[in-house]
């Protein structure tokens, strides 16, 4: 099998179409790669692992590359077991390879599998340098991008970047490993998704590391999940630089719980109102049946946020609490918020997600909050309709 991304740089990395969900969370329509690459020179340098269960496939792609030849690097770009759980067999396999990492990268895999205990490392920090034969590797520290210890690895002789988890996306690859080769359409939605779900809270780090990349030629981007970018390469940049400044298209996500359909109502007219005063970009999700890794998602897309929920147990109703939880942790900026919800004997849920928006989300408030005792009459529909103007 042809595996070259350039004539000495290999993919080597599998596809993950079992698990159903990433992280024991997101969903997996259309599964998950684990990317690893070889870089063939004087001496071999492997970038990356995958996941262990994958392991018997992985060697063999690596067999296929190398044959007989040993391994003298395996560059840790990132730990997270998605990409370092094959690091203890692949170091069985290959005893006098060294492991290449930073100093925080040392003390996870020790932690995690008991590797990178004796002098079979090389401890690089942020612009050292390390020569295979003709290509001549550098590294850069972009901490938090996902993890602590999470580096780069540019490629100076073929301006590669392995870029980790970094430009990554979900979706498994389907025959072809490099974007000019494929049909990319499901991978767009697929990195916001991938981007807002595991990567979303840390914009700032995401910021500095664009940063440091900026000016940086680079031919192909080889990150640890998706396609290897080559032709879309500018665009792929430019969507990592506005999901990580949380800068978003116009458009309004509707999110509502209810039990018995009265705050659904409400929802229903409050998007209604918003369509008739011309907002084009609607999207609604009942929280309890939508996964809220595409809540997320869009609300990583679009600009403002409609939340609206029945009082339970005195307070926010549970799978709105979580989303608002979701959304907090995530330091989610540059949105506007509408809020709306219901009671039948106490309310609490629009005082509680008003003080949510207060201590933790922050966004700007837009419209009269709505709050709807037992079901809509004339005056609360009223005032649904005026926020669904609002939002225009
Ligand atoms: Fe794909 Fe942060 O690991």
């Amino acid at each position: 099998m042809n595996t070259e991304i350039t004539s000495s740089i290999h993919y080597v990395g599998v596809n993950d179409r079992h698990k159903h969900i990433f992280e024991g969370l997101w969903p997996l329509p259309y599964g998950v790669s684990y990317n690893s690459y070889i870089i063939d020179d004087e001496k071999v340098a492997l970038i990356d692992t995958v996941e262990v269960d994958f392991f018997p496939q992985f060697l063999a792609n690596i067999r296929s590359v190398i044959g007989d030849r040993p391994i003298d690097y395996i560059i840790v770009n990132h730990v997270e077991p998605d990409h370092s759980g094959s690091l203890p067999l692949i170091k069985k396999y290959y005893p006098e390879a060294r492991i290449v990492g930073n100093k925080k990268t040392f003390d996870m895999v020790r932690g995690y599998y008991n590797v990178g205990t004796g002098d079979d490392i090389i401890e690089v920090s942020n612009g050292d340098t390390l020569q295979l034969g003709k290509h001549t590797l550098s590294f850069t520290m972009i901490p938090m991008v996902h993890w602590p210890e999470t580096m780069v690895t540019l490629d100076q002789t073929a301006n590669v970047l392995f870029s980790g988890d970094a430009f990554g996306c979900f979706g498994a690859l389907a025959g072809a490993f490099v974007d000019a080769d494929m049909n990319c359409d499901i991978y767009w939605d697929e990195m916001r998704r991938y981007y807002s779900n595991i990567v979303g809270k840390y914009g700032v780090p995401v910021q500095q590391a664009l940063k440091k990349l900026a000016g940086v030629k680079i031919d192909y981007i080889c990150s640890t999940h998706g396609p290897v970018w080559h032709e879309h390469i500018a665009r792929v940049i430019e969507a990592y630089d506005r999901m990580s400044r949380y800068d978003t298209d116009r458009g309004v996500v509707i999110c509502y719980g209810s039990m018995y359909g009265n705050t659904e109502r409400a929802a229903e007219v409050i998007a209604r109102a918003a369509a008739q005063a011309g907002v084009r970009n609607i999207v609604m999700h009942d929280v309890s049946r939508s996964d809220h890794s595409y809540i997320l998602s869009d609300i990583f897309k679009y600009d403002t946020i409609v939340l609206g929920a029945p009082t339970y147990n005195n307070g926010i109703y549970p799978q709105m609490q979580a989303l608002i939880d979701e959304i907090a942790e995530r330091g989610i900026k540059n949105h506007r918020l509408a809020v709306f919800g219901s009671f039948t004997w106490a309310g609490q849920a629009v005082k509680k997600i008003l003080e949510a928006n207060e201590s933790r989300m922050k966004f700007e408030l837009i419209g009269t909050p709505v709050e709807i005792k037992q079901s809509l009459n004339a005056e609360t529909e009223a005032g649904c309709e005026a926020l669904g103007r609002a939002l225009a």
